[in-house]
């Protein structure tokens, strides 16, 4: 059974969390501009193994849209808060995909000895370079002065697959309910965040936990052939390419992702 909770976080917004199942914790980070729903068959099927915890961004899912800007690194410190409240002393398993792995990125950085294991899905440890570093401010305006729709709706193709996009009309419109849930300033505040995160590239060999990497085949933002570029310079890492997805795998291929996670974790 999943459980909704709202953690009142030390500025005194609300985290909106996605709980199940009892054992160590596994922390799952969703990607921009989706939320919890993300997760929904690993909150399922994984509940009976682990104890769940999804928390959402600032301004995404049940979250409080964030009245200043902020970073990435304010994120990792958010779900720092959500492990000190609801996971036990012991280390946590930390999957995040796309943004959620870049702020799992952060995460290690800041907190790595709460770590026991990494999953980096669908994800990058560099930077923005300038053409996307602009093309996020302009979504970011666009989203303020559009609505947030006009603004994320471009992306939707390169979030699924082609096969999911033209068989799986209930992952599609799944995908999109959560794409038109947050508020144009949570949009423009994720997108200044994401455009202004920081390069990991140069510490990926220190980063000495069992990392997963894992891609899409048909990811067109994370593509398996680069992914598995960067995935070689981690000294303990998996690579998996998950056949037919695209850029979501947790909803477009769940029993791969909840198995590779079974498999990992384990
Ligand atoms: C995501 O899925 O979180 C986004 O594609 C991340 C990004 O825009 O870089």
């Amino acid at each position: 059974m999943i459980s909704q909770l709202s953690l009142i976080g030390p500025k005194g917004n609300a985290i909106s969390v996605a709980t199940a199942g009892t054992g160590p914790t596994l922390m799952l980070l969703h990607g921009f501009p989706l939320d919890h729903r993300l997760w929904l068959a690993q909150l399922g099927s994984l509940a009976d193994f682990y104890h769940v915890v999804a928390p959402e961004f600032r301004g995404f899912g049940g979250s409080a849209t964030s009245h200043t800007a902020y970073t990435l690194r304010d994120l990792a410190e958010d779900v720092e808060f959500v492990r000190q409240h609801l996971a036990g002393e012991q280390p946590m398993h930390l999957a995040g995909l796309s943004m959620g792995g870049y702020v799992a990125f952060e995460y290690w950085h800041m907190h790595r000895q709460h770590l026991r294991s990494l999953s980096l899905l669908n994800t990058k440890p560099s930077g923005d370079d300038t053409a996307a570093r602009q093309g996020r401010l302009t979504t970011a305006e666009h989203a303020l002065a559009a609505g947030t729709w006009e603004a994320v709706q471009p992306m939707l193709p390169k979030l699924l697959s082609a096969v999911t996009l033209s068989t799986r009309p209930q992952v599609v419109a799944a995908v999109e309910s959560m794409m038109r849930r947050p508020t144009a300033p949570a949009v423009a505040a994720a997108q200044q965040a994401m455009a202004d995160r920081r390069d990991f590239t140069s510490l990926l060999p220190s980063m000495r936990l069992p990392v997963l990497v894992a891609t899409g085949e048909h990811d067109p933002l994370a593509p398996p052939v680069a992914t598995q570029a960067w995935a070689a310079s981690l000294p303990d890492a998996k690579f998996v390419q998950i056949p037919e997805a695209g850029h979501l795998p947790p909803l477009e291929t769940p029993e791969a992702i909840t198995d590779l996670l079974r498999s990992f974790l384990f």
